[in-house]
Parts: C-alpha cells; sequence; structure tokens
C-alpha cells in the first residue's frame, strides 16, 4: 500500500522551548519536538525504550534527553540511546519554512 506523508504542524520556531521538549499528539503517534542549542529542531518518539518515560519532559543537553524516569540518554539526532544502555525511539524528519515548523510524518 502507498504512503502518505503528512505534515504536521507544530508552531513558531521562536515558541519551542529550549531545554525541555514540546508534546505533538498527531493521530496515534505522540512525538517530542526538541530545540537543540545550536537551533536545530528535532523530532522523535515520545516513549523511553526503557520503560516508556515521557521524553519531552526530560531535559536536553547538546544533543541527548535524559530520560525523566531514570536517566538514560536518548540522542534526538539519530534516536539512539546512549552506551551502555541500548535501544532507540523513531525519529521524524523536520521542515521549517518562514520560522513555521512542521513534523512530516509517513503513514
Ligand atoms: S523509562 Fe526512560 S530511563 Fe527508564
Amino acid at each position: 500500500m502507498e504512503k502518505t506523508i503528512r505534515r504536521i504542524f507544530i508552531g513558531e520556531v521562536a515558541d519551542l522551548p529550549q531545554k525541555l521538549g514540546k508534546t505533538v499528539i498527531a493521530g496515534n503517534k505522540e512525538i517530542a519536538v526538541f530545540k537543540t542549542e545550536n537551533g536545530d529542531i528535532r523530532a522523535i518518539e515520545n516513549r523511553c525504550p526503557h520503560k516508556g518515560g515521557v521524553l519531552a519532559e526530560g531535559i536536553l543537553s547538546g544533543e541527548y534527553v535524559f530520560c525523566p524516569m531514570h536517566d538514560w540518554k536518548i540522542s534526538v539526532k539519530d534516536g539512539m540511546v546512549q552506551a551502555p544502555d541500548v535501544g532507540c525511539v523513531q525519529t521524524y524528519p523536520v521542515e521549517v519554512k518562514s520560522d513555521l515548523v512542521y513534523v512530516l510524518i509517513r503513514e
């Protein structure tokens, strides 16, 4: 079956928090959107692969969000968990046009 790409409007770049994430619900998906120190905007699945911590509520440091439940570090760039822990979360492409942020979801 052919997949379509849905663009979900997130908000303006300036409205995204700097150290925390923003939770976005898109259909049956829950996404955490982050703005890194260097201004990149990243979108990942909002559930930690360990025990389901809400990643948008974690603190962002560099490219890693620290899960609020047990402190696993998850890259908002590629979704990989930092060793020695293992796992990954799904990442989503982000589009920024005229300061407006969109997340692209394939369905
Ligand atoms: S649920 Fe995220 S570290 Fe345990």
